[in-house]
């Protein structure tokens, strides 16, 4: 036997307590719109219970009804208090005369910005690039490039050891020999990247730095591209009126040897605060490679010559852009950064 089928009141009372206990699990607003659907939903069980209503019992329609309204209105309220964005959407007012906000624009570090300028000019003297360990052998760093063992020329370029062999590169030349190993001649390549030196830090030592290293080995190169090559350099980089000239100097890995210099781009030379009232800017090291290095790196001296220089690229860069103090680039402080 079947029991006596549920009247409509019975069913609103049921519907009351099962929504209610549904409402409280409905705890998403994935879950919440289930429910609502459900519940208030053009297909919803409120909805049947209306369409019920036409076949209730005369005499209870209307009290019926007014229990359904409230039911259904009961259902809402819950509804819209766990959604009251959607109940009471906040108004917002948009003052179109105010300035828009500037978008944030990323750019390249200034040391890369100066680094792609020096080696496209090098590019465009039929130079290739390469790059380097920064952890390099002592071999690399300083035996091949005829620093004998105890030279004072190694205390200049102090350094950190990994272990005896092993240490962080003083300079990028050690890559000449790495080259020259890897390739026959003719060489031209530059090479840039990151160096380290045991260095007190002030505005100008870092304990890291950059440089741009240039090899340049053939038949018959000589002293004459060395200096036409680094000329046509400053010029691009520093403008058309700039000199340069060569004073003689000290490096183990090369002969002659040579620092050069260029004219002050502040004064054209005429000498002012930048340049120390001389003139000059000193801007590299550079020099023809020694027969030492050749014969280290399995090169025959009596074939080829060829000349080298390293410069610092971030010397360059605070030249170029009036930067006083050596540890701003590498603070990574925006607006620093963001003038660039
Ligand atoms: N490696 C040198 C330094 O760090 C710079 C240098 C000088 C590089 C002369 C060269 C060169 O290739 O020929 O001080």
């Amino acid at each position: 036997m079947s029991a006596a089928p549920e009247s409509l009141r019975e069913r609103i009372a049921r519907g009351l307590a099962a929504a209610r206990a549904e409402f409280a699990a409905a705890t998403s607003p994935a879950l919440l719109e289930g429910w609502r659907v459900r519940w208030l939903g053009r297909k919803g069980t409120v909805a049947e219970l209306f369409a019920a209503l036409a076949s209730a019992d005369p005499s209870e329609r209307r009290e019926l009804g007014q229990l359904l309204n409230a039911f259904k209105q009961g259902l809402q309220a819950l509804h819209d208090g766990a959604a009251p964005a959607e109940r009471a959407p906040v108004v917002r007012t948009v003052d179109a005369s105010l300035p828009g906000r500037r978008p944030w624009v990323g750019r390249a570090h200034i040391l890369s910005q100066v680094l792609d300028e020096m080696q496209s000019i090098f590019v465009g003297l039929g130079f290739s690039v390469a790059s380097g360990p920064e952890v390099e052998l002592e071999e690399y760093n300083f035996a091949a490039l005829n620093f004998p063992p105890n030279h004072p020329a190694r205390d200049l370029q102090d350094t950190f050891y990994v272990d005896d062999r092993l240490l962080l590169r003083t300079q990028t030349s050690p890559m000449q020999v790495r080259i020259m190993r890897s390739q026959p001649p003719p060489v031209r390549v530059v090479v840039p990247g990151r160096v380290y030196r045991n260095e007190q830090i002030d505005a100008t030592h870092a304990a890291e730095f950059h440089q741009l290293e240039g090899l340049y080995v053939d038949k018959a190169v000589s002293m004459v591209d060395l200096k036409a090559t680094i000329a046509y350099f400053s010029r691009r980089m520093f403008g058309d009126e700039t000199r340069v000239r060569f004073k003689p100097h000290y490096f183990p890995f090369t002969e002659p040897s040579v620092d050069v210099d260029m004219t002050c781009f502040a004064c054209a030379g005429r000498g002012c605060k930048l340049c120390g009232g001389s003139g000059w800017i000193e801007i590299m090291g550079a020099g023809m490679v020694h027969p030492n290095v050749f014969t280290a790196a399995g090169y025959d001296p009596e074939q080829v010559t060829g000349f080298a220089f390293g410069m610092g690229v971030d010397r360059i860069a605070m030249l170029k852009h009036g930067i006083d103090d050596l540890r701003l680039l590498l603070e990574n402080d925006v607006r620093f950064l963001a003038q660039f």
